[in-house]
């Protein structure tokens, strides 16, 4: 059965939207809060937070819910503050199927709002309900969300970059994406009473789940329908964005194709559609989008050894599983 229709899930799902909604309203000026309502508005998987509860749920049993509500409300608050910011500096039309908060509005609009989501997700950490456990959930936060800037600084610095190892482009999808799963997570347990032994192996599971969940979203930008992505398809390649499709394309071409690839690389066309074509086709014929849903595959099954070795209720464990899974198969 598909995630979403677990009734474990639903039920999360519906309470995490309760506590979302109305949040913003009635609050002046308008030009600042009307963005935040919006990106929040519009959908989204809402992976995040339905990690943190899980784990919540798994460790806190009936309080598990109170326990992990602001923690799920701080990583789903950040998260849209990273994708208003990400958007404009991927200078991407398209999020959710809606046009983004700098195109609806303008560039300043969306930092500033974002500016603020990211205040409001550490107001909403500090909105947990056993006060003890905040300075230990500030740390985890603190952590990651430096992590996901320096794996944004990186992925930048690689657009003007020509030799990406795949080394370097796994650590900075590890900082720019996977430390966030993992950390909902991480915080998730802690929020409800977790030793710190089962939150590093939800941590790991996280990680290795979000390293997976990346090279799918790389897959998706380039391969995926834009009617189902909601994003543009193609944006990475018109950005020269160093994945680890493009790093495993370079590394197959003979020589003349390859400088080809580099020349495509090196360059922002005033009309994207030739390169867009000739890359994905280049990418197409050797193999590449099956090479990395191997890698997306491994690093899943790995995954799974640390989910196994946490100590948490073993109905919440099938059902992190269960969105693992999902997740690899979503077109979304
Ligand atoms: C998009 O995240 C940014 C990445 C880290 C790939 P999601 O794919 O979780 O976006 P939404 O929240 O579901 O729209
Ligand atoms: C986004 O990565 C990561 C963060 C927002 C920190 P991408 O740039 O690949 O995300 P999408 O594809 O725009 O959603
Ligand atoms: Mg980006
Ligand atoms: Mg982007
Ligand atoms: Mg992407």
């Amino acid at each position: 059965m598909p995630y979403r229709q677990l009734p474990q899930i639903q039920d999360l799902h519906r309470r995490f939207l309760d506590r979302l909604q109305h949040a913003q309203d009635d609050k002046e000026p308008r030009g600042l809060y009307e963005p935040i309502e919006y990106i929040l508005s519009i959908g989204g998987k809402r992976v995040r937070p339905l990690l943190a509860l899980i784990a919540a749920r798994m460790f806190g049993d009936g309080e598990g819910l109170r326990a992990g509500m602001p923690v799920a409300m701080a990583v789903e608050v950040f998260h849209n503050f990273t994708l208003l910011h990400d958007d404009i500096m991927d200078e991407s039309p398209l999020r959710r199927g809606q046009p983004t908060v700098h195109r609806k509005w303008d560039t300043n609009t969306a930092i500033l709002s974002g500016d603020l989501m990211l205040i409001q997700a550490y107001g909403h950490l500090a909105e947990s309900a056993d006060p003890s456990r905040i300075p230990v959930l500030l740390n985890t936060f603190n952590r990651v969300a430096t992590g996901v800037c320096e794996g944004q600084q990186f992925d930048v610095d690689f657009e003007r970059k020509h030799h990406v190892t795949i080394e370097e482009y796994l650590r900075m999808i590890e900082l720019k994406t996977a430390v966030l799963l993992g950390g909902a997570l991480e915080m998730g347990a802690l929020a409800a009473g977790a030793g710190q032994e089962d939150a590093d192996h939800l941590y790991a599971f996280g990680r290795l789940t979000g390293l997976a969940f990346q090279l799918h979203d790389d897959l998706l930008d380039t391969f995926g329908e834009g009617a189902e992505t909601g994003k543009l398809t193609g944006n990475d390649i018109i950005r020269n964005k160093k994945t680890f499709l493009y790093i495993k394309t370079l590394e197959a071409l003979d020589a003349g194709e390859r400088e080809e690839l580099v020349h495509w690389f090196s360059h922002t066309p005033e009309d994207p559609a030739p390169k867009v074509a000739r890359v994905t086709e280049m990418m197409r014929l050797r193999g590449i989008p099956e090479l990395v849903a191997e890698l997306r595959d491994d690093f899943q099954r790995d995954a799974y050894d640390h989910l196994e070795a946490v100590t948490g209720d073993s109905g919440w464990k099938a059902v992190l599983r269960a969105v693992a899974e999902g997740l690899l198969q979503r077109a979304s």
